[in-house]
């Protein structure tokens, strides 16, 4: 029963969940479908996933994926103290493929500022790609202070600190199967 498995199984440390773990499944299923449809006449497709917090979602995603394609990874920071995306950008692991004249999908967990996926195009454009994309699952508009734009993104999300499947605090909880707004009174309590 679904209010058995509500009042039970959320952890005591959210708030409240925003996209439960069906939701969630549903809407990456049609995402899928977005980039089959999108990708129908490419042949040279590569998913890039921007770890760690991408890593759920991409795993999710390319099991409805029907287009033939390679993954990567890349590990980006933007870490820059208690300022808000104020510039600092590095690649802390880069990709293993070369992507020239590659179709690229970047998958991200969330887009906030912009800053993250600025930086990330800037640095692949230079590769000579055959074209960039990005797809997001969440997407915080309100945050936004670059005009960056998804092609494509799953939900859009309020100005909270959302956590789970991939989102973390202090680097845990990106297991947890649903998103939920986090209790920022709780911080001690991970
Ligand atoms: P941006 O560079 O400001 O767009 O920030 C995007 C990155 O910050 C994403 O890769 C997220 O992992 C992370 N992020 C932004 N908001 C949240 C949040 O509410 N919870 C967890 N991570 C977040
Ligand atoms: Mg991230």
């Amino acid at each position: 029963m679904l209010f058995v498995y509500n009042k039970f199984m959320i952890d005591p440390r959210f708030k409240k969940v925003l996209f439960t773990r069906e939701e969630l499944e549903t809407k990456i299923k049609e995402l899928a479908g977005w980039v089959n449809e999108t990708y129908k006449d490419s042949d040279n497709l590569i998913i890039v996933g921007l770890l760690k917090g991408a890593f759920p979602f991409m795993a999710q995603l390319i099991k409805d994926v029907t287009v033939d394609h390679i993954i990567d990874f890349m590990v980006l920071s933007t870490y820059d103290g208690d300022v808000k995306s104020s510039g600092n950008f590095k690649v802390v692991m880069d990709l293993v493929e070369s992507i020239t004249n590659r179709d690229v999908l970047i998958v991200e967990d969330l887009i906030d500022s912009g800053l993250t996926l600025t930086k990330t195009m800037e640095a692949l454009k230079m590769r000579e790609p055959r074209s960039v994309k990005v797809l997001t699952l969440l997407d915080k508009p309100i945050g936004r202070t670059l005009g960056f734009k998804p092609d494509k993104f799953g939900f859009e999300a309020p100005d909270e600190f959302l956590v789970g499947f991939g989102l973390d605090v202090k680097g845990k909880l990106r297991n947890v199967p649903y998103i939920g707004v986090f209790d920022q009174k709780k911080l001690s309590e991970v």
